[in-house]
């Protein structure tokens, strides 16, 4: 067979095989309460981009769709104000599912952020004075089995939490933190004038490592690797061309890479803002364009790849099976 033929063929095939296995991957879904306080609804994979919808319905929903590594990462935020204790529903479908997926949220009372590795404390908000009868804590993270603390005035007590979490009169403090420790955690207390309960978003942050670089093609690319919750990067000079990559990790972390794509004299000087809610301040990063680095591409690399590609062509001509 003509080796043309016989390699277009191949590629087909493989191209092929790949839609059908990608086309079959259901994205995997989540709800969760974000470090703003807004429920954020994330659908991770999928060949084609999942719908989210929310119930109640509101316009104040920002949906942000990414395609990475051919598979679609659709992020939807629900920025309505809502009362605490009111749930909140984020319908996904896709083609892979035979049914929505409905998952529902409860909106916490508070909102705790830590730094991974410190120590979280929170503080249940009610008196009891001198009648307490019970207090209880529960603790629900996002993946670990739920667990419970909880004390009687007759020093009864029940605890199969880990034994990073202690609790102290009223208080829960969480020893060096991990991310894993993020979730609800909610306190109830019951004493002569009734029952109390409040609940916790904890969110365990962790800061990002911040580089900036030249890649390859010659253009500055700013990194802000493995951060909870996501980094944002800004340009100066601001630019239109700029393209931001944003990956999120089995371990729930999130890197962003941006790469600044305008033309920029060399010798000038490009810089990369790094804001995170763990730095007190941005980080600013300066690169100086280096000189011959923009137009490596334009003028080494496609050349050499088009001169291959006639030639292969050429040789597929002179083979005689392809006459
Ligand atoms: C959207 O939500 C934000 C934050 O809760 C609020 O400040 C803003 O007023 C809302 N906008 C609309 C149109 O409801
Ligand atoms: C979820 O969304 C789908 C498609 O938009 C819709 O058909 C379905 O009725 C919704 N389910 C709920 C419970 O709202
Ligand atoms: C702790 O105990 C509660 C109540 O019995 C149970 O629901 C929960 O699964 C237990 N958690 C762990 C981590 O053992
Ligand atoms: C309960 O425990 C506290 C501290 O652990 C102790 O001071 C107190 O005497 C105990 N009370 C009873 C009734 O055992
Ligand atoms: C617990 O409360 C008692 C009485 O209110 C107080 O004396 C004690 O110092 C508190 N313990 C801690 C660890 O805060
Ligand atoms: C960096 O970005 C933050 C957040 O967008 C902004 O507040 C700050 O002014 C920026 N810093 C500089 C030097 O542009």
């Amino acid at each position: 067979m003509c080796p043309l033929h016989q390699t277009s063929l191949y590629l087909f095939l493989v191209i092929l095989a790949f839609r059908i296995d990608l086309s079959q991957v259901p994205p995997s879904v989540s709800l969760i309460i974000n470090p703003a306080g807004f429920p954020e609804c994330l659908a991770v994979g999928g060949i084609s981009p999942s719908e989210i919808s929310w119930i109640p319905e509101s316009d104040n929903v920002t949906t942000r769709r990414e395609m990475e590594q051919k598979m679609w990462i659709v992020i939807s935020i629900y920025r309505a104000q809502i009362i605490p204790g009111r749930e909140v529903t984020c319908n996904v479908s896709h083609p892979t599912f035979t049914h929505p997926q409905i998952l529902t949220i409860v909106i916490p009372d508070l909102l705790v952020s830590v730094l991974a590795g410190s120590t979280g404390l929170l503080h249940c908000p009610h008196n009891p004075g001198d009648t307490l009868i019970m207090m209880t804590w529960w603790i629900h993270c996002l993946y670990k089995p739920p667990c419970l603390i909880s004390v009687t005035t007759e020093n009864r007590s029940f605890n199969n939490c880990s034994e990073r979490i202690i609790r102290e009169n009223l208080s829960l403090k969480i020893l060096k933190t991990q991310i894993t420790d993020t979730g609800k955690y909610s306190c109830g207390m019951v004493n002569a004038h009734g029952t109390f309960q409040t609940s916790f978003m904890l969110h365990v942050l962790v800061p990002p490592s911040v580089s900036l670089t030249i890649n390859p093609a010659g253009f500055p690319e700013c990194w802000a690797v493995s951060g909870i919750p996501d980094p944002e990067i800004s340009w100066i000079p601001e630019s239109d061309t700029v393209t931001t990559r944003k990956e999120t990790a089995p371990d729930t972390t999130w890197t962003v890479i941006s790469t600044y794509r305008a033309q920029i004299i060399p010798g000038r000087e490009v810089t990369c803002n790094v804001s995170h809610p763990t730095f007190t301040h941005p980080q600013i990063l300066t690169i100086v364009i280096p000189v011959r680095s923009i137009n490596y591409v334009r003028w080494t690399v496609i050349p050499a790849l088009l001169l291959l590609l006639i030639a292969a062509v050429f040789w597929s001509w002179k083979s005689p099976s392809c006459r």
